[in-house]
């Protein structure tokens, strides 16, 4: 079969004239080839697997190129990469051995092109399309990748347990693949990353946070996280999740299956949002209530502080998988510890203040607050769906009107410190603290609007009562003049 329509791109031919200066065989290999006959999008990055040296053709084509591109090379792989419009290509020798993905010592051992696909993860990723002149375009398929790709399966071109043994991650790639495809594993595969599951222990956090976050990244992450969950391998990964597949029951209670519905939360979440932190957040929401889980006889079961705890959790997770510990964990720490804040206003009567407190904490992150509590609601009574849905939506109308009046979401202080200081000629003391306190807690609670003058007012009164007496020359001039903000005001 011919596809030399997938090779119309100008660096097909550049590739393919560079290789025959060379006296090489080339052949683009791996995503492409697979999402081009998927019609899937288009990815970015090309594979080129020559027989003979990558690192010599792709310093071949660079020189070919009209803007002879960098060519980076990883003599410990014994690859080479080069960008040419806005495309990674990327170029390696077929390799009778297995790659090394994490290896620091050159592989070697060159190889004909079936013995490279040999070595490759899936027959879907082992396509080749020849960029050789007599052949141009036609497909190398030595596994039947192309019958795998129209029955929808993921398949090993060797033995499973050869090809996840050469590099344990591939266990994560079939799953990943399988959820972002919608494709089914191979029955074999799948016993045999269940017998392997223990060799995940030897890849890197990074490269399992890869995968991961494109497991999340899918329109149903469930779907992945379920076959991780089969397989053994979310244990190891992740145990706080697995952690909640439980249901206890004393004295006829019981409590929900926290695992199944985690996983439910994350599909309601991706329905709404492409925010990988995000759905993040709505995977790790509820891992604090595996370690916080009680029983009493008068509320039965309970999850007291898991939100908290929780928090705290995510940031070890995030060590120990060797993600940033930066911005991205402060903000899934703090969705997890705010997540039942929402909810406990979509059962009760909303007021005012409890809004503008959930404001006044989540602040610029509310409306991710409202939406990863919202994807959280998955009680299969039809009444109690109902209700708490339009509760949220009252909240989601209050958030707007409250933030109209009172700006609370990015809250500044109407009265700062040093006014307070200048004003009672004070150093930096308790009081000015206990002031401020008092001034935010007044306009949380509504009894006065987050501004200059009132808050002015409020402060005053305020300060008497823990016997803060103005100087007798600012009372004289208070009682004159107009505050300094209202003579600052744009009308
Ligand atoms: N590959 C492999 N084993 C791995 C990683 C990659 O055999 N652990 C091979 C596969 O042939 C794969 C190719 O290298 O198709 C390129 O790998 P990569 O860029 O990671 O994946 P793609 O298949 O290109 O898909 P995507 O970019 O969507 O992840």
């Amino acid at each position: 079969m011919n596809f030399k329509s997938a090779l119309n791109k100008e660096i097909f031919s550049v590739v393919s004239q560079a290789a025959s200066e060379l006296h090489l065989e080339s052949y683009v290999i791996g995503g492409y080839v697979r999402d081009f006959l998927l019609k899937r999008d288009f990815k970015k990055d090309i594979d080129i697997v020559a027989v003979g040296s990558g690192i010599e053709l792709a310093q071949k084509v660079s020189e070919l190129l009209p803007n002879k591109p960098k060519v980076q090379v990883f003599k410990n792989y014994g690859t080479a990469m080069l960008r040419f419009n806005d495309t990674e290509i990327e170029f390696v020798g077929a390799r009778k051995e297995s790659y090394q993905f994490e290896s620091r010592n050159p592989t070697v051992e060159n190889g004909t092109l079936e013995d490279d696909q040999n070595r490759r993860d899936f027959t879907i990723n082992a396509l080749a399309l020849s960029l050789n002149t007599e052949t141009y375009g036609d497909l190398l398929d030595p596994f039947n990748g192309l019958e795998d790709l129209d029955n929808q399966v993921i398949k090993t071109p060797l033995d499973p347990d050869v090809t996840f043994s050469d590099d344990p991650l591939r266990m994560l790639r079939a799953i990943r693949f399988a959820s972002q495809l919608g494709f089914e594993i191979d029955a074999k595969a799948i016993e045999s990353i269940t017998r392997n599951q223990q060799r995940i222990e030897i890849i890197s956090g990074e490269r399992i946070v890869e995968e991961i976050h494109k497991i999340l990244l899918t329109q149903k992450p469930s779907s992945g996280f379920l076959l991780l969950h089969e397989t053994g391998l979310l244990a190891r990964i992740l145990p706080e999740l697995t952690n909640l597949n439980q249901v206890e029951e004393i004295e006829g209670q019981t409590h929900k299956n926290n695992f199944y519905h985690t996983l439910e939360v994350v599909d309601n979440i991706a329905q709404n949002t492409e925010d990988l932190w995000l759905r993040w957040a709505a995977l790790l929401h509820d891992i604090g209530k595996a370690p916080t889980k009680r029983f009493n006889k008068k509320q039965g079961w309970t999850f007291h502080g898991h939100e908290f705890l929780g928090g705290k959790m995510v940031k070890k997770i995030f060590e120990r998988l060797h993600m940033p510990l930066n911005h991205k964990m402060k903000f899934v720490q703090k969705m997890v510890m705010m997540s039942s804040r929402p909810i406990v206003l979509s059962q009760d009567l909303v007021t005012d203040s409890a809004v503008r407190r959930l404001v006044f904490d989540a602040g610029e992150d509310v409306d991710d607050l409202m939406t990863l509590c919202a994807a959280d609601i998955t009680t299969k009574n039809p009444a109690k769906f109902r209700k708490y849905h339009s509760n949220f939506e009252i909240v989601r109308q209050k958030i707007i009107e409250v933030e109209q009046r009172d700006q609370i979401r990015n809250f500044q202080p109407p009265i700062t410190g040093e006014e307070i200081m200048a004003l009672f000629n004070l150093k930096p003391s308790r009081e000015i603290g206990i002031l401020k306190e008092a001034i935010k807690e007044a306009i949380l609670e509504g009894e006065i609007p987050n501004e200059h003058v009132a808050a002015y007012e409020f402060m005053l009164k305020k300060a008497k009562t823990i016997g803060l007496i103005l100087p007798e020359a600012k009372l004289e001039i208070l009682n004159d003049k107009p505050t300094e903000k209202e003579n600052h005001s744009p009308d």
